[in-house]
């Protein structure tokens, strides 16, 4: 018995929304592939992995090293599973590129073995046990790749203890490019100051809730002004990605706005039509040669 989830790319923050906003994307994407196989000796892991597909030499093996594993394994032990699995993850999201991959493969694998043991957990539940897989990546519980990616669209953690998730429709298209720059989430993580100006969180909260706004009034060219408003985290990170600076000057005639992607160094910029996406593409490939994806707000990890 076997299950197939297709588990989306996600990019996280949007500017003023570090740890809460996150969207899902149509591409890229993995594949999770969850199946229950006798345990062939007695001295062998419960969880099988195997990964193929883009960079799947530097993914570890281990369960209790990989991501996906780490949650495989919590869900099983708490709900005394005794079978055992395989997890085969068909890498189509980079590693380390800022959209969200090890959360890709941490929802994917979270929301088939619900499918696959009738756990019949809700979306908040599949979250938290999916961000535990990201608390192994980047050293933080965060939610903001994981809550996209079983939702889809557009979500919002309100709150991390407990944890709250918000989740608005968003029909929108995007342009994403993977500059061939290694940015570790751990380390962009540390480079940020423990602590903000009162100025800037009210910055940051105002643009916040701009973004919000401009998201129910289809009103993307606000949106994109606001999410390019970030105070804080933003400018910090921008130094560790090459050619972004110019890229932001060179696609302002074509985009709405243009932000870093998670922790980088993808980019992801909002067009403001069609042909300015392919502009945007080009100028970004001249910059980075690198892959780029035209794509658009997806939904959340579902069965194939
Ligand atoms: N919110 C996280 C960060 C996303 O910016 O560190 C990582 O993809």
């Amino acid at each position: 018995k076997e299950i197939t989830i297709y588990s989306p790319a996600t990019s996280a923050n949007l500017g003023p929304g570090y740890d809460i906003f996150g969207l899902a994307l149509k591409e890229p994407y993995d594949l999770v592939t969850v199946e229950i196989i006798e345990s062939s000796c007695k001295c062998c892991e419960k969880v099988k992995i195997s990964v193929s597909g883009e960079k799947a030499e530097e993914i570890p093996l281990d369960p209790t090293q990989n991501t996906a594993g780490v949650v495989a394994l919590k869900m099983m032990e708490d709900f005394n599973i005794q079978e055992c699995i395989h997890i085969k993850i068909q890498k189509g999201i980079k590693p380390g590129s800022g959209l969200g991959s090890s959360s890709a493969s941490c929802s994917g694998v979270a929301v088939a073995v619900n499918k696959l043991f009738e756990l019949n957990l809700d979306d908040l539940k599949l979250i938290k046990y999916a961000s535990l897989g990201e608390a192994v990546a980047a050293g933080a519980p965060h939610a903001d790749n994981v809550a996209p990616g079983i939702m889809g669209n557009f979500t919002l953690t309100t709150s991390y203890e407990p944890l709250e998730v918000l989740n608005i429709p968003l029909d929108m298209d995007v342009v994403v490019a993977l500059p061939n720059i290694q940015v570790s989430t751990k380390e962009a993580r540390k480079i940020l100051p423990q602590e903000i100006p009162l100025s800037k969180m009210v910055n940051n909260v105002g643009k916040a809730t701009g973004m919000i706004h401009s998201i129910y009034n289809k009103d993307f060219e606000n949106l994109g002004k606001y999410m390019m408003g970030d105070q804080v985290v933003e400018p910090c990170r921008a130094t560790l990605i090459q050619g972004y600076d110019e890229a932001k000057v060179k696609v302002k005639d074509f985009a709405h706005g243009i932000t870093i992607s998670g922790s980088g160094p993808a980019i992801i910029a909002i067009p403001k039509n069609k042909e300015c996406s392919s502009e945007i593409a080009k100028i970004f490939k001249e910059i980075w040669d690198c892959p780029i994806y035209e794509t658009s707000v997806g939904k959340g990890a579902y069965e194939i």
